[in-house]
Protein backbone atom coordinates (compact mmCIF):
# COMPACT_ATOMS: atom_id res chain seq x y z
CA UNK A 1 0.00 0.00 0.00
CA UNK A 2 1.77 3.86 -1.12
CA UNK A 3 1.46 6.03 1.51
CA UNK A 4 -1.09 8.79 1.07
CA UNK A 5 -0.98 12.08 0.35
CA UNK A 6 -1.14 15.34 2.58
CA UNK A 7 -2.77 18.05 1.14
CA UNK A 8 -3.37 21.58 3.09
CA UNK A 9 -5.53 24.73 2.12
CA UNK A 10 -4.28 28.10 3.79
CA UNK A 11 -5.10 32.10 3.06
CA UNK A 12 -6.47 34.82 5.40
CA UNK A 13 -9.57 34.65 7.06
CA UNK A 14 -12.14 35.74 4.32
CA UNK A 15 -10.16 34.26 1.58
CA UNK A 16 -12.74 31.50 0.88
CA UNK A 17 -10.75 28.42 1.39
CA UNK A 18 -13.25 26.52 3.21
CA UNK A 19 -15.65 26.49 0.24
CA UNK A 20 -13.14 24.59 -1.32
CA UNK A 21 -12.28 21.89 1.00
CA UNK A 22 -15.50 19.94 -0.08
CA UNK A 23 -14.42 20.28 -3.72
CA UNK A 24 -11.27 18.91 -3.25
CA UNK A 25 -12.56 15.69 -1.01
CA UNK A 26 -14.68 14.51 -3.45
CA UNK A 27 -12.31 14.86 -6.36
CA UNK A 28 -9.98 12.63 -4.47
CA UNK A 29 -13.38 10.17 -3.83
CA UNK A 30 -13.79 10.16 -7.19
CA UNK A 31 -9.95 8.78 -8.07
CA UNK A 32 -11.28 6.22 -5.33
CA UNK A 33 -8.57 7.09 -2.21
CA UNK A 34 -9.95 7.08 0.91
CA UNK A 35 -9.90 10.72 2.37
CA UNK A 36 -9.60 12.47 5.64
CA UNK A 37 -10.88 16.08 5.88
CA UNK A 38 -9.18 17.90 8.80
CA UNK A 39 -9.24 21.14 10.47
CA UNK A 40 -6.16 23.32 12.51
CA UNK A 41 -5.95 24.30 14.86
CA UNK A 42 -8.05 21.08 15.61
CA UNK A 43 -8.77 17.99 14.31
CA UNK A 44 -8.66 15.77 17.43
CA UNK A 45 -10.64 15.91 20.41
CA UNK A 46 -7.56 17.62 22.55
CA UNK A 47 -6.74 19.97 19.33
CA UNK A 48 -10.35 20.67 19.47
CA UNK A 49 -10.41 22.21 22.54
CA UNK A 50 -7.22 23.94 21.89
CA UNK A 51 -8.95 25.42 19.46
CA UNK A 52 -11.69 26.34 21.59
CA UNK A 53 -8.79 28.50 24.00
CA UNK A 54 -7.32 29.49 21.22
CA UNK A 55 -9.85 31.28 19.08
CA UNK A 56 -11.49 32.88 22.06
CA UNK A 57 -9.57 33.34 25.04
CA UNK A 58 -7.20 35.96 25.36
CA UNK A 59 -3.87 34.98 25.67
CA UNK A 60 -0.06 36.36 25.51
CA UNK A 61 1.40 35.21 21.49
CA UNK A 62 4.07 33.00 22.41
CA UNK A 63 1.18 31.22 24.93
CA UNK A 64 -1.08 31.09 21.18
CA UNK A 65 2.31 29.98 19.23
CA UNK A 66 2.97 27.07 21.48
CA UNK A 67 -0.88 26.14 21.58
CA UNK A 68 -0.93 25.91 17.96
CA UNK A 69 1.98 23.80 17.53
CA UNK A 70 0.90 21.83 20.25
CA UNK A 71 -2.59 21.22 18.09
CA UNK A 72 -0.14 20.50 15.62
CA UNK A 73 1.48 17.38 17.60
CA UNK A 74 -1.72 15.63 18.57
CA UNK A 75 -2.82 16.09 14.88
CA UNK A 76 0.03 14.74 13.41
CA UNK A 77 0.72 12.09 15.63
CA UNK A 78 -2.81 10.63 16.10
CA UNK A 79 -4.56 11.48 12.82
CA UNK A 80 -2.33 12.47 9.92
CA UNK A 81 0.71 10.47 10.14
CA UNK A 82 -1.66 6.69 10.92
CA UNK A 83 -3.74 7.94 8.35
CA UNK A 84 -1.16 8.87 5.22
CA UNK A 85 0.63 5.39 6.68
CA UNK A 86 -2.72 3.45 6.02
CA UNK A 87 -3.03 4.88 2.49
CA UNK A 88 -5.66 7.72 3.06
CA UNK A 89 -5.24 11.31 1.61
CA UNK A 90 -5.08 13.73 4.25
CA UNK A 91 -6.89 17.25 3.25
CA UNK A 92 -6.31 19.77 6.08
CA UNK A 93 -7.87 23.44 6.41
CA UNK A 94 -5.08 25.09 7.24
CA UNK A 95 -1.46 24.21 8.65
CA UNK A 96 1.77 25.08 9.72
CA UNK A 97 1.68 28.09 6.38
CA UNK A 98 -0.67 29.52 9.02
CA UNK A 99 1.65 29.69 11.87
CA UNK A 100 4.27 31.51 9.57
CA UNK A 101 1.39 33.61 8.77
CA UNK A 102 -0.57 34.64 11.83
CA UNK A 103 2.14 34.48 14.53
CA UNK A 104 5.17 35.53 12.44
CA UNK A 105 3.57 37.65 10.00
CA UNK A 106 1.00 38.76 12.15
CA UNK A 107 1.82 39.10 15.60
CA UNK A 108 5.83 39.52 14.86
CA UNK A 109 6.92 36.36 16.51
CA UNK A 110 10.87 35.50 14.70
CA UNK A 111 10.70 33.16 12.11
CA UNK A 112 13.11 31.50 14.27
CA UNK A 113 11.06 30.93 17.27
CA UNK A 114 8.18 29.31 14.87
CA UNK A 115 10.76 27.02 12.63
CA UNK A 116 11.98 25.91 16.03
CA UNK A 117 9.44 24.48 16.36
CA UNK A 118 8.42 23.31 13.49
CA UNK A 119 11.14 20.96 13.30
CA UNK A 120 10.84 19.71 16.72
CA UNK A 121 6.93 18.55 15.64
CA UNK A 122 7.58 17.87 12.13
CA UNK A 123 11.01 16.86 11.33
CA UNK A 124 11.28 16.90 8.30
CA UNK A 125 7.46 16.66 7.37
CA UNK A 126 6.04 19.04 4.47
CA UNK A 127 2.28 18.68 2.49
CA UNK A 128 3.01 17.21 -0.55
CA UNK A 129 0.32 20.50 -1.95
CA UNK A 130 -0.81 23.64 -0.43
CA UNK A 131 -3.17 25.67 -1.62
CA UNK A 132 -2.83 29.41 -1.01
CA UNK A 133 -6.06 31.64 -1.45
CA UNK A 134 -5.41 34.94 -2.30
CA UNK A 135 -7.09 38.55 -2.48
CA UNK A 136 -6.43 41.58 -2.35
CA UNK A 137 -7.26 42.87 1.61
CA UNK A 138 -10.22 45.14 0.95
CA UNK A 139 -12.01 41.90 -0.65
CA UNK A 140 -10.74 39.77 2.29
CA UNK A 141 -11.96 42.95 4.62
CA UNK A 142 -15.82 42.87 3.34
CA UNK A 143 -16.20 38.79 3.48
CA UNK A 144 -15.40 38.64 6.71
CA UNK A 145 -17.67 41.41 7.96
CA UNK A 146 -20.17 39.74 5.79
CA UNK A 147 -19.61 36.74 7.82
CA UNK A 148 -20.99 35.48 11.43
CA UNK A 149 -19.58 36.56 15.10
CA UNK A 150 -15.96 37.08 14.90
CA UNK A 151 -13.68 35.06 16.68
CA UNK A 152 -10.15 36.55 18.13
CA UNK A 153 -8.39 36.65 14.98
CA UNK A 154 -11.53 37.77 12.85
CA UNK A 155 -11.45 40.85 15.55
CA UNK A 156 -8.03 42.11 14.22
CA UNK A 157 -7.22 45.52 12.63
CA UNK A 158 -6.94 45.31 8.68
CA UNK A 159 -3.08 45.91 8.89
CA UNK A 160 -2.72 42.57 10.89
CA UNK A 161 -4.09 40.60 7.96
CA UNK A 162 -2.19 43.03 5.50
CA UNK A 163 0.86 41.33 6.93
CA UNK A 164 -0.36 37.96 7.30
CA UNK A 165 -1.15 38.06 3.52
CA UNK A 166 2.53 39.43 3.20
CA UNK A 167 3.83 36.38 5.06
CA UNK A 168 1.60 33.89 2.71
CA UNK A 169 2.42 35.15 -0.49
CA UNK A 170 6.92 35.34 1.09
CA UNK A 171 5.88 31.64 2.01
CA UNK A 172 4.59 30.99 -1.42
CA UNK A 173 7.38 32.80 -3.38
CA UNK A 174 10.78 30.67 -1.68
CA UNK A 175 8.65 27.59 -1.78
CA UNK A 176 6.57 27.94 -5.57
CA UNK A 177 6.81 24.10 -5.73
CA UNK A 178 4.75 23.25 -2.87
CA UNK A 179 2.32 26.29 -2.63
CA UNK A 180 0.40 26.91 -5.19
CA UNK A 181 -0.94 30.11 -5.22
CA UNK A 182 -4.59 30.66 -6.33
CA UNK A 183 -6.59 34.01 -7.42
CA UNK A 184 -9.24 33.71 -5.05
CA UNK A 185 -11.05 36.88 -6.79
CA UNK A 186 -12.17 33.99 -9.61
CA UNK A 187 -15.41 31.88 -10.07
CA UNK A 188 -15.64 28.88 -8.14
CA UNK A 189 -15.74 27.29 -11.85
CA UNK A 190 -12.42 28.41 -12.65
CA UNK A 191 -10.65 28.08 -9.59
CA UNK A 192 -11.86 24.31 -9.77
CA UNK A 193 -10.87 23.80 -13.19
CA UNK A 194 -7.06 25.11 -11.73
CA UNK A 195 -7.77 22.82 -7.87
CA UNK A 196 -8.85 19.76 -10.49
CA UNK A 197 -5.39 20.12 -12.42
CA UNK A 198 -3.39 20.74 -9.51
CA UNK A 199 -4.98 17.66 -7.64
CA UNK A 200 -3.77 15.68 -11.04
CA UNK A 201 -0.49 16.69 -11.10
CA UNK A 202 -0.07 14.75 -7.97
CA UNK A 203 -1.15 11.33 -8.49
P1 LIG B 1 -10.35 29.22 10.39
O1 LIG B 1 -9.63 27.98 9.99
O2 LIG B 1 -10.31 30.34 9.43
O3 LIG B 1 -11.78 28.79 10.79
P2 LIG B 1 -13.16 29.48 10.46
O4 LIG B 1 -13.23 29.42 8.95
O5 LIG B 1 -14.09 28.59 11.17
O6 LIG B 1 -13.06 30.87 11.01
O7 LIG B 1 -9.89 29.78 11.84
C1 LIG B 1 -8.77 29.46 12.46
C2 LIG B 1 -8.01 30.69 12.88
O8 LIG B 1 -6.79 30.28 13.46
C3 LIG B 1 -7.67 31.61 11.72
O9 LIG B 1 -8.03 32.93 12.04
C4 LIG B 1 -6.18 31.54 11.61
C5 LIG B 1 -5.72 31.04 12.95
N1 LIG B 1 -4.50 30.21 12.90
C6 LIG B 1 -3.31 30.76 13.33
O10 LIG B 1 -3.26 31.92 13.73
N2 LIG B 1 -2.17 29.99 13.31
C7 LIG B 1 -2.16 28.67 12.91
O11 LIG B 1 -1.11 28.00 12.92
C8 LIG B 1 -3.41 28.13 12.47
C9 LIG B 1 -3.47 26.70 12.02
C10 LIG B 1 -4.56 28.93 12.48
Amino acid sequence: MNPGKFITLDGVDGAGKSTHLDFVAAWLREQGKEVVVTREPGGTPLGESLRELLLHRDMDPDTELLLMFAARQEHLARLIWPALARGAWVVSDRFTDASYAYQCGGRGISVERIAALETWVQRDFQPDLTLLFDVPSDVAEARRSAARAADRFEREADSFFNRVRTAYLARAQADPKRIQVLDARQTIEMLQADIGKLLQGLQ
